[in-house]
């Protein structure tokens, strides 16, 4: 199985900047990347047929839809289905991610629609999990996950190939605050995750990769990766820079 370093950009960068950024990592980490690792970006929707074509043809980078709507067309004002996204060289989508539960007012029902939609559209769809500190605090952290995890999941077909579905632990806490989770918290996250994935997929859950996210800087990456379970990482803050996400991507 291979790693996957992700980047999600959120709302940042236009088109030349995404395009510039990218060009960077292609040219400090292409050539290096070692063959278990896997590169992925997630660009604004504007710039990600700019960033696929920076991608073009070099093995392992590929780029991926941070949102879409649970329709193939129609009249959503404002939305874009996976289709769109896949005519503009999408290979994956992002669900569940903490802003978009916490900020833009997603529930666990409406992730777990577009999970599902994702992948019978054909998108490899990367899904956010994550709990806020108060639950942390509360002793509820596998509640959460597990609840999260049951509903989200819940509509996806058991004979899934499990390449197809990443799941990223990303304690709300740890996102954009430079306190990034320590060794003990991602190891007993990670194994629970596993551990309700293998209930609900069996043993081929094994194959699902689980990323953690939460503040990864190159500084930290390389003990993050090597954890039990660790399967790759989700990066924002960090990810905006080539140089920085070069050093992530191989480390
Ligand atoms: P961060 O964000 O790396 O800036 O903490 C992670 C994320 O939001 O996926």
């Amino acid at each position: 199985m291979k790693k996957l370093m992700a980047a999600n950009w959120k709302m940042f960068k236009t088109w030349d900047e995404a395009r510039a950024t990218a060009q960077e990592l292609v040219d400090l980490a292409a050539a290096k990347l070692p063959g278990d690792r896997e590169v992925l970006v997630f660009p604004q929707f504007t710039a990600l047929k700019g960033v696929a074509d920076v991608f073009q043809g070099i093995d392992g980078f590929s780029v991926g839809g941070q949102d879409y709507y649970i329709k193939e067309e129609g009249a959503y004002t404002g939305e874009i289905s996976p289709k769109m996204l896949e005519s503009v060289g999408a290979v994956y989508g992002l669900t569940g991610h903490s802003e978009r539960r916490h900020v833009l007012g997603e529930d666990d029902e409406y992730i777990g629609a577009k999970t599902s939609y994702g992948l019978e559209s054909g998108l490899k769809v990367v899904f956010c999990i994550g709990e806020k500190i108060e639950d942390r605090k509360a002793g509820r952290v596998e509640e959460v996950l597990e609840h999260q995890i049951r509903v989200g999941l819940k509509n996806v077909p058991i004979n899934i190939d499990p390449e197809n579905l990443s799941i990223a632990y990303e304690p709300v806490w740890a996102i954009g605050t430079g306190e990034v989770a320590g060794p003990e918290e991602i190891l007993e996250a990670h194994a629970f995750t596993r551990k309700i994935l293998i209930s609900i997929f069996g043993e081929k859950a094994n194959e699902m990769r689980v990323l953690y996210g939460g503040s990864v800087k190159p500084a930290n990456c390389a003990e993050i990766i090597a954890l039990d379970n660790v399967d790759g990482v989700l990066v924002g803050g960090a990810s905006l820079e080539g140089e920085s996400f070069s050093q992530i991507v191989l480390a």
